[in-house]
């Protein structure tokens, strides 16, 4: 049985008679301890995906179910990452886990909730500032203290909306690796968001790309069947790195071609430029996986 389950799920928005449909018939089984990249156009309807996960938003039609059971609702079980990073501003980094893990934890002693708050903040490399408030830290900063709350409350499914995008290209490399080590090394369910090929491939077990909105769907997944550990620098040399990455920008930008143009604005593309291997140019990936 799938761990994580969406069956035909559709959702709308808008008034009636001007509603538009941003998902349709959208299906996803999700084993357990599975990663999983979903990936997309901006404003195909990825954030809305995550809420439903998340159990943040209900389905017009469908169902989401976990562990058999059907979401109706936001739990622990399934910690989210937002794409906004939304912190407590009056909350030092140090607070806003702290605020998160007494929830989860509400037995832990004083010293047992302090030492796991440092153990994560200490995880993304933030304990020299561990005493600031968000508006004293960098995007980037916030980013990574959003990503260490979700992890500190120990979710049996980690739900991530595009958790990286804001930062720089090294930054975000080294919480890539980051990522994938803490995975590796305490596996769970991930389905994380992103518009970043690279980024999909090096991380994930399978990439699901989202088709063109309105009513967009998930398309056939592709495997990633690169043996881990993976390491970015050897991944570089491989073959079937390049060949997953040109498949999957080559599919996605398929779905642009295929949207007649009466359908709306077109979404604004994510940072995938052309795949181009004939010349032995690279064009893609977003950037190289230094
Ligand atoms: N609560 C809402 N009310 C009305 N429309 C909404 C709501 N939430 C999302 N939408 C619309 O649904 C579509 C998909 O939005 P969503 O945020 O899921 O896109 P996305 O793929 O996450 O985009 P991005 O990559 O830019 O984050 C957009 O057209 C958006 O305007
Ligand atoms: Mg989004």
């Amino acid at each position: 049985m799938p761990f994580l389950q969406l069956q035909n799920v559709s959702l709308g928005f808008g008034p009636h008679g001007r509603r538009t449909e941003v998902l349709r018939e959208v299906n996803l089984s999700v084993k357990e301890n599975e990663f999983v990249a979903i990936i997309g156009f901006s404003g195909s309807g990825k954030s809305t995906l995550i809420n439903l996960l998340a159990g943040l938003q209900n389905p017009d039609t469908g169902e989401v179910r976990m562990d058999g059971a059907l979401v109706r609702g936001p739990s622990p079980e399934r910690g989210i990452v937002f794409q906004n990073y939304s912190l407590l501003p009056w909350l030092t980094v140090h607070g806003n886990i702290e605020l998160a893990v007494s929830r989860v934890f509400p037995k832990f002693s004083r010293a047992e909730r302090r030492a796991h708050v440092e153990r994560y903040v200490s995880m993304v490399g933030l304990s020299h500032a561990a005493d600031r408030r968000p508006g004293q830290l960098s995007g980037g900063m916030r980013q990574r203290v959003s990503l260490a709350r979700t992890l500190a409350m120990q979710p049996k499914v980690l739900l991530l909306d595009e958790p990286l995008s804001a930062l720089d290209a090294l930054t975000r490399a080294n919480l890539q690796d980051e990522l994938l080590r803490i995975w590796e090394h305490d596996r769970r369910t991930v389905v994380m968001i992103t518009n970043d090929v690279d980024e999909a491939v090096l991380l994930a077990d399978r990439i699901v790309p989202l088709t063109v909105g309105p009513g967009a769907t998930l398309a056939e997944s592709i495997p990633v069947d690169i043996p881990r550990p993976r390491n970015r620098t050897e991944l570089n040399h491989l073959p079937a790195f390049r060949k997953l990455k040109h498949d999957t920008t080559e599919l996605l930008l398929s779905f642009k071609k295929d949207r007649p143009r009466s359908s709306g604005p077109a979404p604004s593309m994510p940072a995938i430029p052309p795949a181009d291997f004939s010349s032995g140019r690279r064009i893609v990936p977003t950037r190289e996986v230094a």
